[in-house]
């Protein structure tokens, strides 16, 4: 059987997991966020101590990984490091630029490339990242370009820190959003970009809801999937 699959790629903030889990659920597909999996290579790279823009001691590291995703009962996506539960500890923000930085080196980005690969064979998926339609899935059903403005991303962000009780500044965070999309698009390998056959969708005006219909529309209308019909 074929599997059907929807690529979302984008900068940080523009709302990618939030609607992916949300379109997953709806649709009945299983949502993989790749970025989770980066930022689990991102918490192992801090916690050895190891520089993350440090090619040769990253690439050391990864042999030594156990890296693993499951999903609990309530369909999330759980990530594990040498079988510790890391879900919580890889949204720290200092986590963000370990991930971002670790992400740009191509021996990370070869290990983790059949694990994407992997989901995408055995399960209906709404995959999110950065070169999921370029790279990981060139062959997507659907390619989906999600972007906003990066003060409206960092605005999503700032709140989303000051919601789990993190301290934050909006400059800095802004400042941090636009570092990340230069460091994710200006990267020599699997650059954060267009691909040629995706529809680009605009969230700056638009609230979460708005956001959503949207993009449930053009799953739909890509896939033919019919309103109230969900894959179980
Ligand atoms: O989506 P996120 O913010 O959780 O991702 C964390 C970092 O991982 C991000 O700065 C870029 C990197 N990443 C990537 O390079 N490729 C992906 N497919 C997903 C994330």
């Amino acid at each position: 059987m074929k599997y059907r699959s929807v690529a979302i790629d984008g900068p940080s903030g523009a709302g990618k997991s939030t609607l992916a889990k949300r379109l997953a659920q709806e649709l009945g597909f299983l949502y993989v966020d790749t970025g989770a999996i980066y930022r689990t290579v991102g918490l192992a790279v801090r916690r050895r101590g190891i520089d993350p823009v440090d090619e040769a001691g990253v690439a050391a590291l990864l042999p030594e990984l156990s890296i693993s995703m499951r999903y609990g009962e309530d369909g999330l996506q759980h990530m594990f490091l040498s079988g510790e539960d890391v879900t919580g500890a890889i949204r720290e923000n200092e986590i963000s630029a370990y991930a971002s930085k670790a992400a740009s080196l191509p021996a990370v980005r070869d290990f983790l490339l059949e694990m994407q690969r992997r989901t995408a064979r055995e399960h209906d998926v709404i995959m999110d990242g950065r070169d999921i339609g370029t790279v990981v899935l060139p062959q997507a059903d659907l390619k989906i370009f999600l972007t906003a403005a990066p003060e409206a991303r960092a605005q999503r962000r700032y709140r989303e820190l000051l919601a789990r009780g993190q301290q934050a500044d909006f400059d800095q965070v802004l400042a941090e959003v636009v570092e990340r999309d230069r460091r994710d698009t200006e990267r020599e390998t699997a650059p954060l970009r267009l691909a040629e056959d995706a529809v680009t969708a605009d969230t700056t005006a638009l609230d979460l809801e708005g956001s959503f219909q949207l993009l449930l529309g053009l799953i739909r209308d890509h896939l033919l999937i019919k309103e109230g019909q969900a894959d179980e």
